[in-house]
């Protein structure tokens, strides 16, 4: 292919619950990419800790825990990504609370990270990828061709999480959600060279009362090529 018809790597960080998966994904389908969400991922990682009884704070066993295992991505029909552990379809169990309580400190450990970034990686060879993550911009793909910053308030963000965990049949309260999520922005923005930062090169895009197919459109826009 030539450069002009090249297939775009585009990076999307930003905090929990700004809506980032969900444009995400769409944005992938839209142009017919791949979308890789790298948080799943990291989700996969702790379910296996939490099934094992490692402690969140044991990074030396979470380290071997992560050379031991194997974590794929594949495509779902709805081009969202159906997450294999050890061969196992894990897709729906790593959304549960238990798993959202640990996950922040599991991806914190850095030889863990090192080898979901590999994948991660390996992954965006080709191009033609839409991935979603806290570092993506920043470390994982620094060169990418487009990189978004996706937030919105922490209310909102705490309504939609509440709102999405209730209707996958979980318990949900606002004010304890909200505070989980204030906890995860803090531990997300202090992991060294992978905290969560908003770059000076990174495209804003706040979704904060905005609908999900206005922050499609604001998003695809930027990706046209001029
Ligand atoms: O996007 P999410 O809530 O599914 O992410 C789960 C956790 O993984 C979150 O606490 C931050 C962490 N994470 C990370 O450290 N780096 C990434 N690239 C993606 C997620």
């Amino acid at each position: 292919m030539t450069d002009g018809t090249r297939e775009l790597v585009i990076a999307m960080d930003g905090p929990a619950g700004a809506g980032k998966s969900t444009v995400a994904r769409i944005v992938a389908n839209r142009l017919g990419y791949l979308y890789i969400d790298t948080g799943a991922m990291y989700r996969a990682l702790a379910l296996k800790a939490l099934r094992l009884g490692i402690p969140e704070t044991d990074a030396a066993a979470l380290a071997d825990l992560a050379d031991a295992t194997e974590v794929e991505l594949q495509r779902a029909p709805d081009g969202g990504n159906r997450v294999l552990l050890d061969g196992e379809d894990v897709t729906a169990e790593i959304r549960s609370p238990a798993v959202s309580a640990v996950v922040s400190q599991v991806s914190a450990v850095p030889r863990l990270r090192q080898r979901l970034i590999e994948v991660q990686r390996s992954m965006a060879r080709a191009g033609g990828v839409v991935m979603d993550g806290r570092d993506i911009g920043s470390y994982v793909l620094p060169d990418a061709d487009r990189k978004f910053y996706i937030t919105a308030s922490l209310q909102e963000r705490a309504r939609r999480r509440v709102a999405q965990l209730r209707a996958e049949g979980h318990e949900a309260d606002l004010a304890a959600v909200e505070a989980e999520i204030a906890r995860r922005d803090e531990q997300d923005m202090n992991k060294g060279v992978h905290s969560l930062v908003q770059l000076p090169e990174s495209i804003v895009i706040d979704t904060t009362g905005k609908r999900v197919d206005e922050v499609v459109e604001e998003i695809l826009r930027h990706c046209r090529r001029t």
